[in-house]
Formats: structure tokens, sequence, C-alpha cells
């Protein structure tokens, strides 16, 4: 952060007079605005459509007349001399020509004093005329320090005005305090004098709530979740040449710094294709666990809920959200139905959209986001996402060899607490040919029921009885499951 402010102080100083600076928190762009301001002996000027332009950054500051229109804001930017001048969102008004060249005008006056205009917004973009006259810089989220010192100055002004026990150990101080990171401020403001206000005291009880104050702003979209991952990958039978190339990235995720200097970007994501039930889901939630990075997972069912607004909105809202929390594992399922290749122009080109803005920032994401993508129809899916550079890698997920299926099969009893020792594994495994995982965990589940039942302990002879019992869909589906190994033969490397 400390950087980013340098830098932005440095540009300033040589002269770059338009700066965009992206952000989801203008507030804190202000502050550290007003900050350079200050070291460079410059006024600083906030504007934001709803209220005007403003000399300084508190509310006792006077609001200068008949300047909320941007283009009046902007020729006022003229008559004051120079000065830092911060508008809020003016993006959105940028495409109107009538301001881009007041913009313009600003910009060629203030390269004839002193200061810079600063457009702060997520992702605002510039007209032509106006992009060669501007950099780009992101305000990066608050860190760790950041999150601290704010937590020490609600002790502090909340101590003055109540009595507030404070029963944090350092270890809790900072596990509640990664509790915040991914935060802005502001929210984190919310959720530190929420949990002040509950019970005049913050102890070690509150590091919970703190999570679950977090997982409310964040889930408040609807678009994506925070996911438990139960298990990591051990849990997970096979799919070895996924899980050698899941390995030495490890490293990498768990320092991004040391690896960057290293030459090593974060990973940037996996697609899972494959046979239904045979472990996609469970191989994408387990790389989580297996990272040690929270699970978001992204809801294409609201994606194109009309009651809940405008999708593509909604949908770079949540991308923003994602990058926020980073490092995190992404976790799309069943990726067709949110981006389906079929679903063109019935909803008058709105998935088509979203589905635009998603390739884009697939390539173009600069934050640590692995996608954790899944999807059991390859004939649906739009052929964009196969290219190079969407993903690390296409992985092909197939039906478990005998075994994956034995490993499956014990994985399966022990979570049920049965000991696989007491069946003949190897004797199952052969006699479940053609068996999805999914299958053969019905199978473990339907001879304990039967065990249970009759009083008596599971063993290879009812389990045996569950698998001849059963029909596998990869018989009813040998044609689909033909064509989708064929179709990845050449274009996706082997899970197994
Ligand atoms: N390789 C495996 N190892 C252990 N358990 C497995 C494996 N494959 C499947 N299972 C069991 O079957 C369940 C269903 O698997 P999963 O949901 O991961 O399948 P999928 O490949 O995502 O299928 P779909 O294409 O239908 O979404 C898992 O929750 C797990 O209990
Ligand atoms: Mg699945």
């Amino acid at each position: 952060m400390k950087d980013t402010e340098a830098e932005l102080e440095l540009l300033v100083r040589s002269k770059y007079t338009l700066i965009l600076l992206d952000t989801v928190e203008p507030e804190r762009a202000d502050a550290v605005l007003a900050a350079i301001a200050a070291r460079l002996s410059l006024f600083h000027y906030s504007w934001s459509r709803s209220r005007g332009l403003r000399r300084g950054i508190t509310n006792s500051d006077p609001v200068i007349e008949k300047t909320a229109e941007p283009a009046l804001a902007l020729a006022r930017v003229v008559e004051e001399g120079a000065g830092i001048f911060h508008f809020r969102g003016l993006g959105v008004h940028l495409e109107d020509p009538l301001v881009a060249s007041h913009v313009l005008d600003a910009v060629a006056h203030l390269a004839t004093r002193r200061g810079a205009i600063v457009i702060s917004g997520s992702r605002s973009h510039l007209p032509d005329a106006l992009r060669p006259l501007a950099v780009q810089l992101t305000l990066p989220v608050p860190d760790f320090a950041e999150h601290r010192r704010l937590l020490e100055r609600l002790i502090r002004e909340y101590s003055a005005r109540m009595p507030l026990k404070v029963e944090l150990t350092k270890e809790d101080e900072a596990r509640l305090v990664n509790n915040l990171v991914g935060l802005t401020l502001n929210e984190a403001e919310r959720v530190i004098t929420r949990l002040i206000m509950y019970d005049g005291a913050l102890r070690e009880g509150d590091i919970p709530r703190a999570a679950a104050a977090k997982r409310e702003a964040v889930e408040q979209d609807g678009l994506l979740e925070y996911h438990p991952a139960e298990s990591g990958l051990d849990e997970v039978a096979g799919l070895s040449g996924l899980k050698s190339w899941l390995a030495p990235r490890r490293a990498v995720v768990n320092d991004p710094q040391a690896a960057r200097a290293f030459g090593l970007g974060f990973p940037r994501g996996v697609l899972l294709l494959g046979v239904p039930g045979c472990g996609k889901s469970l191989a994408a939630k387990a790389i989580a666990r297996e990272w040690g990075l929270p699970l978001l997972k992204l809801d294409p069912a609201n994606l194109y809920d009309k009651y809940i607004g405008d999708s593509e909105k909604n949908f770079k809202r949540a991308m923003q959200t994602a990058e926020r929390l980073a490092p995190i594992v992404l976790w799309i399922d069943e990726l067709e139905k949110a981006f389906a290749a079929s679903s063109g122009e019935s909803d008058g080109g709105v998935s088509r959209r979203v589905f635009g803005t998603f390739l884009s920032w697939l390539q173009e994401r600069k934050r640590d986001v692995f996608v954790a993508a899944t999807s059991n129809d390859i004939a649906s899916l739009p052929a964009e996402f196969i290219r190079k550079g969407r993903f690390d890698e296409i992985f092909f997920v197939d039906l478990p060899d005998v075994a994956a299926r034995a490993e499956i099969l014990r994985i399966h009893m022990r979570k049920r607490k049965q000991d696989p020792a007491r069946v003949d594994i190897p004797a199952l495994a052969a006699a479940s040919e053609g068996f999805s995982g999914a299958e053969l965990e019905q199978a473990v589940v339907g001879g304990l029921y039967s065990a249970f039942a009759s009083g008596a302990a599971l063993d290879t002879a009812r389990l045996a009885k569950e698998i001849s019992g059963t029909r596998p869909l990869s018989g009813t589906m040998r044609e689909r499951i033909a064509e989708l190994r064929h179709w990845a033969a050449d274009r996706a490397v082997p899970a197994g």
C-alpha cells in the first residue's frame, strides 16, 4: 500500500496530469490523495456526482456551488488553478463528449501548473481521446497491517467513550485481523463496531463472528458463496495426473511473492472435463483444502435471475469481490450451465455478454484467483474455453480403473466407520468395471443399509450383491463416453 502511495506521489510530481485509479474504496482513495496533496503543498479537491466539488475531505469543508454537473466541476478545475482533483466515479460520465472535452481542457491546464486529475472507480474506461494522456494505477485492497491499524484505532476510540473489555492475545488479534483481510476498510469498520457493540468486549469468541460477518458481506451479491472445503486430495481416489500437476504448485501458492521473484506466477486455473460421478466436483473442492485457500463458489443459477437484476453488472461485481478476497480458489461447477454455447440470442444476448466478460476476466485478472471449473457436457461448452491461455490445463476425468475403484471403496468405507481390511477389496474392484465413483459410493451406502437392517456387519457378500445389482450409467451412456474420450484425446490431459 505504501508503495502505491509513493508511486502515486511520484506520478503527480512527474507531471502526470491524468491518473486513473482502480479501486472500490473512494474514501480510502480520498485519504491517500489528501496525504499526498499535503506533502506537495497542494489543495486537495474531491468530487462526486451527488455532492459536487469540495475542497478538503471532511464534511465541514466547503462544497463549491453548482459543481455537481461533471462538466461544470471540470470547468472549475481551470479556475481553481493548481491542486489534486479527485473525481470519484467520473468514469461513467466520460462517454459524454462534452465531459471528455472538459477533461482534456483541465488536463492541458494542469500541465502548465501543478497537480493532477485523478479519476477513481472500478474499471473505468476512457474514451480514445483521453487514453494516451492517462496512466492507470490500482489501489490494492487494504493489507493485514492496515486492518490491524484500523482495529487498534477503533479500540482506542471506543475505549475513550465506553468501558470496553479487550481480552485478545496477540495471536487472537492476528486471527481476528486475518478474518478481516479482503474487506474494504469501511466494511471492516462496520464488522468491528458490531463486535464491540454486541457485548462491550472483544475476545476470542469474536473471531468466528468476524468470519461470519465477512461471509455475509461477500455473499450479499448472491453470486458468490463461501464453501466449506471438507476433504483434501487424499480423499479423492485416482486422478494421479491432476494430483501431480497440483503438487509442485503448492509452494507457489503458499508464497506467491517469493515465487514471483523467482519468475513463477500464481497458477491460473484448471478445467476438469469428463464422465459424470467420477470426482470432478470433489477434486475441484479438494484443491482449496490442499492449498489451504478459502473456497468461493460461483453459483451460475443466480447469474441470469431477472429478480437479482443486471446480470452483467452482477457478474463483474462478483469477479471484483473474488479478486478482493484473493488468494482464493474460485470454483465454478458445471460451467456449461452458466455459459452454454447454445443460449445465445434467446435472452437478448445477455448470456453472450456475460460470457464475453468472463472470458476477458479469465485472461486479464490481476490478482491471485485460481479458477477450478468443471463440466461433464463438452458439446454445450463454448469452444473459447478450450483455447490456450484461459486455463493452465484441461484435464479429462475418466471412469476409475481397477486400482482407483479399490481406493474409492476404501475411502467410502472408512468415511462410514467401516474397516476396509475386513472385505475383499480387490475382488469388489474387479467386479465393478464401468462403475463411477458415485456409484461405488452408493454401493457402500446400500450395503451398509442392508447390513444395519439385518443386524449384521458389512461384508464382501453384501457389497458384491449391491454391485451386481447396479447397472452403471456407463452402460447406458456408452456412446456418449466414447465420444467424450475421443474428443478429449487430443484436447485434454488425462487426469487419471
Ligand atoms: N475419484 C473419487 N474418489 C473418491 N470419491 C469419489 C470419486 N469420484 C466420485 N466419488 C464420490 O462420488 C461423489 C460424486 O462425485 P462428483 O460430484 O465429484 O462427480 P462429478 O465428476 O463432479 O460428476 P458430475 O459430472 O455429475 O458433476 C463424490 O462426492 C464422492 O463421494
Ligand atoms: Mg460435479
